[in-house]
C-alpha cells in the first residue's frame, strides 16, 4: 500500500489532501495541532498531534507516528499561516519570523527529522503560493515565507538525489487561511482583496484533485522545480 505524510490535516487543503488519498487507498500519515474530526477512527489514518513550530515535540511525535515506516512515497509540506496582510514597511520583523517559522523553518526541521529517522523519501512536495512570486501589496510576510520555501525546496533537490522535490502553488481555495485574509481590517488599502473575492475560488475538494494530478505530472519535471497549478 503507497504511503504518504501530509503537514496540516486539520482543516482545509490538507484535511481533503487526506480524504482524497484515503479514497485513492493509501496509507495517509498526518499532523496537525487539532485532530481531524471528520478522519477520527477511519482505517489505514494515522494522526498524532503536533506543533511543527517546536522541533523537539515534531521530532518525538514522528518517532513515534513512524515507528513501523521505512519509506515514504510521499509528504506533502502543506501546513502553513498566512501571516498578517499589511505594507511590507509598516510589517515588524515579529509577524516577519512568525510566517518563516511556520512556512519555511518548520518544514527545514520536519525534513531534517525525517532524515535522522533514516526514512526514505520518494517524493516531496511543498504546499507554496502564486504569491511567492507575485510580489502583490500587502502580502508580505506571505511571499516572503513562500518565495524562500520555494528556494529551500530547490536546495534539497541539489543534495538529496534519490528523491524527487517540488513546490507546488494550488488554485484559491475556499478555506480558513483565505477567509482570515479576506476579513483584514482597513482592506481598502490592498485593492487584490477584492479582486480575489470576485475570481474563481475552489472547494478544498476540487482543489485537492488538482493537486494530486499536479503532484503526479511534476514527477516529468526537473526536481527542485515550482509549478503553479493556475498557469498550466
Ligand atoms: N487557501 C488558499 O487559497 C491557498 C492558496 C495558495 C496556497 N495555499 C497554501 O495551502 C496550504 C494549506 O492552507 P489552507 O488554505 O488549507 O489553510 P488552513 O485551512 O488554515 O489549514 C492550515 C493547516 O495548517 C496547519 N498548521 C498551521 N500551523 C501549524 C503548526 N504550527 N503546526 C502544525 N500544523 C499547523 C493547521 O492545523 P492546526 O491549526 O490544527 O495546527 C491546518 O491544518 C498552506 O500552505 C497555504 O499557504 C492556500
Amino acid at each position: 500500500m503507497p504511503k504518504v505524510f501530509i503537514t496540516g490535516v486539520s482543516t482545509g487543503l490538507g484535511n481533503s489532501l487526506a480524504r482524497e488519498y484515503l479514497s485513492m487507498g493509501y496509507e495517509v500519515y498526518g499532523i496537525s495541532r487539532r485532530a481531524p474530526e471528520n478522519l477520527k477512527n477511519v482505517k489505514n489514518f494515522h494522526f498524532d498531534s503536533a506543533d511543527i513550530r517546536e522541533p523537539i515535540m515534531l521530532q518525538s511525535t514522528l518517532e513515534s507516528l513512524f515507528q513501523d515506516v521505512g519509506e515514504l512515497d510521499l509528504v506533502i509540506l502543506n501546513a502553513g499561516i498566512s501571516g498578517k496582510i499589511q505594507n511590507i514597511s509598516e510589517t515588524k520583523m515579529s509577524d516577519l519570523q512568525d510566517a518563516m517559522k511556520t512556512n519555511l523553518w518548520a518544514n527545514k526541521e520536519l525534513l531534517d527529522a525525517l532524515d535522522r529517522l533514516r526514512i526514505e523519501l520518494k517524493q516531496v512536495v511543498a504546499i507554496s503560493s502564486s504569491s511567492a512570486c507575485s510580489g502583490i501589496k500587502g502580502w508580505s510576510s506571505y511571499s516572503i515565507s513562500k518565495a524562500a520555501l520555494n528556494m529551500l525546496i530547490k536546495l534539497y533537490s541539489a543534495e538529496r538525489l534519490e528523491t524527487h522535490y517540488s513546490s507546488i502553488a494550488p488554485d484559491l481555495i475556499d478555506t480558513p487561511l483565505l477567509s482570515a485574509i479576506f476579513q483584514t481590517p482597513n482592506s481598502e488599502k490592498f485593492p487584490t482583496i477584492e479582486k480575489l473575492k470576485k475570481m474563481k475560488i475552489l472547494s478544498s475538494t476540487e482543489a485537492a484533485k488538482r493537486v494530486i494530478r499536479a503532484i503526479e505530472k511534476v514527477r516529468e519535471l526537473p526536481s527542485g522545480v515550482f509549478v503553479d497549478i493556475r498557469e498550466n
